[in-house]
């Protein structure tokens, strides 16, 4: 695994917001599903779609392209034509620090 990074501050992602940052070259987006972060490459796995502008609500995030959806708190995909599980990160709260770990490709 990876170094930790800082991508920003805790007050950046409000509770049931979501947030897209870059860690080295790559969008990741984070979840606050209940003052609890998650974090996942920023690409529906579909075709790609940014996750981080689709509509997320109790949970479920909808990609704006084709309406797939994913579950927030695992990356499980739950409606079609979402091509498979979210690809995951770390992502920790230091102090009042977000700090992402991408995983071994
Ligand atoms: S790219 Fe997300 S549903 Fe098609």
């Amino acid at each position: 695994m990876g170094a930790w990074i800082k991508v920003g501050s805790i007050g950046d992602v409000g509770v049931g917001r979501a947030r897209c940052v870059r860690v080295g070259g790559r969008k990741v987006v984070i979840f606050n599903e209940d003052g609890r972060l998650h974090a996942y490459n920023d690409y529906c796995t579909h075709v790609g779609g940014p996750l981080s502008q689709g509509s997320y609500e109790n949970g479920i995030v909808t990609c704006l392209w084709h309406g797939a959806q994913f579950r927030v708190v695992d990356g499980e995909p739950i409606s079609p034509p979402a091509g498979g599980k979210l690809r995951s990160h770390g992502v920790r709260v230091t102090g009042k620090s977000v700090e992402i770990q991408i995983g071994d490709e």
